[in-house]
């Protein structure tokens, strides 16, 4: 069994970080979004892994992810040299799948479920694809399937108008080679792109053994700014492992579950968890509330904020009203507030400035 994590894509839906970085590579709880698939993967016992990749992105990803070993994995990188849609990634890796069995990951998404599980199903039923649903409350966001009482698939559907029930495809499929076949034969969507939601639509139309299970756990899309906050409260909520690794003074007080990276100095500020703070960061006369990841090289003076994501290198200073519901990126810096607003909200890209004058 092989494996291959979709990081291509533009990342419309998260820009302006996106103009400079890859989608995948957005942290969550500190990790790259993209880092999870991979643990998920190695975890199942899929270590034969191929990353498809951008021509915009594809060397930041290769250049934070390395060959694998960190994982115990062995990554391939495999070009994709243009946005043409899910099947077509699979079309590009054929090359490296050959006739292997796969599952097909979107380095976008986050699940919470043993892969084991599914793994183990699709190879005892011998199944041509299996798809992982979970329960929307907007299935025109997605691809939709109808199923019936014993979980075959009657029908897929990319995006419907008019979806025919809530159950969403989950960015996780397991397949076996006929899916290539069926990529082959299809054409491309309205939206101009191969849709993997097509080809296997193809495959229950010419009676092959589609078969789709609902997950238990949770299931996040990170794609947009709000999915990523609450994909990073979810992890920091059931993954968030307490400890200390930097110098907190006296003056500050540590509440609940609290992770401190090396090098980090924590001065007269109150911390209340579950909160992530990475290496090398500056935090004085500060209050960091629950749900909040701090990525290495920050600094934060005299700032106030929580429910939060902020990126390496950032700035803010002297912002005493409380920020909340944020995603601040790659060394953009916020600074001074003369007075205190009822309350602020941003997405602001990386080198991004934001100065509050009077
Ligand atoms: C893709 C798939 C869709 C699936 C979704 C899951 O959509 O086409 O069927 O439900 O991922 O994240 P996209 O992110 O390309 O809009």
């Amino acid at each position: 069994m092989k494996a291959i994590i979709l990081a291509g894509g533009k990342g419309t839906r998260l820009r302006p970080l996106t103009y400079t970085g890859a989608k995948q590579l957005v942290p969550v709880a500190n990790k790259p979004i993209l880092w999870y698939g991979i643990e998920d993967l190695v975890a199942a016992g899929i270590v034969d892994i191929g990353i498809i990749i951008s021509p915009e992105t594809g060397a930041e990803v290769q250049a934070k992810t390395g060959s694998g070993e960190r994982f115990g994995a062995n990554i391939t990188y495999i070009l994709q040299d243009q946005p043409a849609g899910l099947a077509h990634a699979v079309k590009v890796a054929q090359p490296f799948l050959g006739d292997s069995p796969f599952i097909m990951y979107l380095g976008d998404n986050l699940v919470q479920s043993d892969l084991t599980i599914f793994l183990d199903e699709f190879k005892s039923k011998h199944l041509d694809a299996l798809t992982l649903l979970c329960p929307v409350v907007n299935p025109t966001a997605f691809g939709v399937a109808r199923i019936d009482e014993k979980g075959r698939v009657l029908q897929l559907i990319e995006k419907p108008k008019d979806p025919p029930s809530n159950l969403a495809l989950v960015g996780v499929y397991l397949f076996n080679a006929t899916i290539h076949g069926a990529i082959a034969n299809i054409q491309p969507s309205a939206r101009g792109e191969l849709e993997i939601t097509d080809a296997i639509q193809y495959l229950i139309e010419h009676n092959h053994n589609v078969e789709a299970r609902q997950i238990q756990g949770w299931w996040l899309d990170t794609g947009k700014k709000d999915d990523l906050l609450e994909a990073n409260r979810v992890i920091l909520d059931t993954c968030l492992v307490t400890a200390n690794d930097g110098e907190v003074d006296d003056s500050s007080q540590i509440i609940g579950r609290v992770q401190i990276g090396k090098n980090t100095k924590v001065i007269s500020s109150i911390i209340r968890g579950p909160v992530v703070i990475g290496e090398n960061c500056h935090i004085e006369n500060c209050f960091i509330g629950p749900y909040s990841s701090i990525a290495d090289e920050v600094a934060l003076i005299h700032a106030d904020l929580e429910h939060s994501v902020l990126l390496e290198g950032a700035n803010v200073t002297g912002v005493r009203h409380r920020i909340v519901d944020s995603l601040i990126g790659r060394r953009a810096q916020i600074k001074e507030a003369p007075q205190r607003p009822k309350a602020l909200r941003f997405m602001i890209g990386d080198d991004s400035q934001i100065e509050m004058i009077e």
